[in-house]
């Protein structure tokens, strides 16, 4: 598909670029996504039994399998030429600041540096109880304990009715409000807070790019809206960027 030049010239002016991706930006190393139809977790998985803090008091060993199986797909994927490009595009900007909700860590694989993340992350573990990190646990337990106070362990990943991290949240609210384009990439933006973050980009003058396999493409007035897969579009976006012109 081709790159709006428009977006191009924009992309080029711009000081300070911010970019919000979600769960479609790993789709294509093998990671399902949330909402899809066919293979999104949340049409095979019931969210209330798995990722709320009522869910771990109730059954915590469904809770930490679950999270382990991810861990696992995770740890055997590969980040894929969108993380890649999105890595690329933050050397060709001045400013540049990367936020996501997965938890996946494959923006940092990729060599994103700095990712603001705003939903924890899976690699990570912590004592239920005191929140502080655990770097080693019994692999054998499920779910394992706290070497120091004997609690729970569990994944370092916010759930539904939990606080998102308060310095995630603020970082990526100062980067919306002040960025010249804003980028929403492979998000159905139906999660509060992140998904006010592309309207509080727009509303703040910035240009505003919306891609993902929900929408119409259309352009509006500085409004981009863009049907087509992250690890497609977002390689030609920096190579178009980057190409003399
Ligand atoms: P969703 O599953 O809600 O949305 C994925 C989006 O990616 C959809 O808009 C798809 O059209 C799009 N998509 C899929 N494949 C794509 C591709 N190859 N290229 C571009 N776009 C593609 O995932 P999120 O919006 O990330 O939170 O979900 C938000 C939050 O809901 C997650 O962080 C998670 C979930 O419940 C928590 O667990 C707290």
């Amino acid at each position: 598909m081709a790159i709006p030049p428009e977006l191009i010239s924009a992309l080029r002016n711009a000081e300070r670029v911010a970019v919000l991706t979600g769960a479609g930006v790993s789709a294509e190393s093998g990671i399902p996504t949330f909402r899809d139809a066919q293979t999104g977790l949340w049409a095979q998985y019931n969210l209330e039994d798995l990722a709320t803090p009522e869910a771990f008091a109730r059954n915590p060993k469904l809770v930490w399998e679950w999270y382990a199986w991810r861990r696992n797909l995770v740890a055997q994927a590969q980040p894929n030429p969108a993380h890649l490009a999105l890595a690329a595009l933050e050397r060709s900007v001045p400013q540049f600041t990367l936020i996501t909700q997965n938890i996946d860590s494959l923006h940092q694989r990729a060599g994103s540096r700095d990712v603001i993340e705003l939903h924890g992350n899976l690699a990570r573990v912590i004592c239920a109880t005191e929140r502080t990190v655990v770097e080693a646990w019994d692999a054998t337990a499920s779910p394992p304990t706290c070497p120091r106070c004997g609690a729970y362990l569990r994944p370092d990943v916010v759930w539904f009715g939990e606080m998102l991290p308060e310095a995630a949240l603020h970082a990526a609210y100062e980067a919306a409000t002040g960025c010249d384009v804003f980028f929403s990439i492979g998000t159905s933006g139906q999660v509060a807070p992140a998904a006010a973050l592309p309207r509080i980009a727009l509303r703040n003058g910035a240009t505003v790019v919306v891609l993902n396999l929900d929408v119409t493409t259309s352009t509006a007035d500085r409004c981009f809206f863009m049907n087509a897969r992250a690890g497609e579009w977002l390689p030609e976006l920096v190579s178009g960027l980057t190409a003399e012109g």
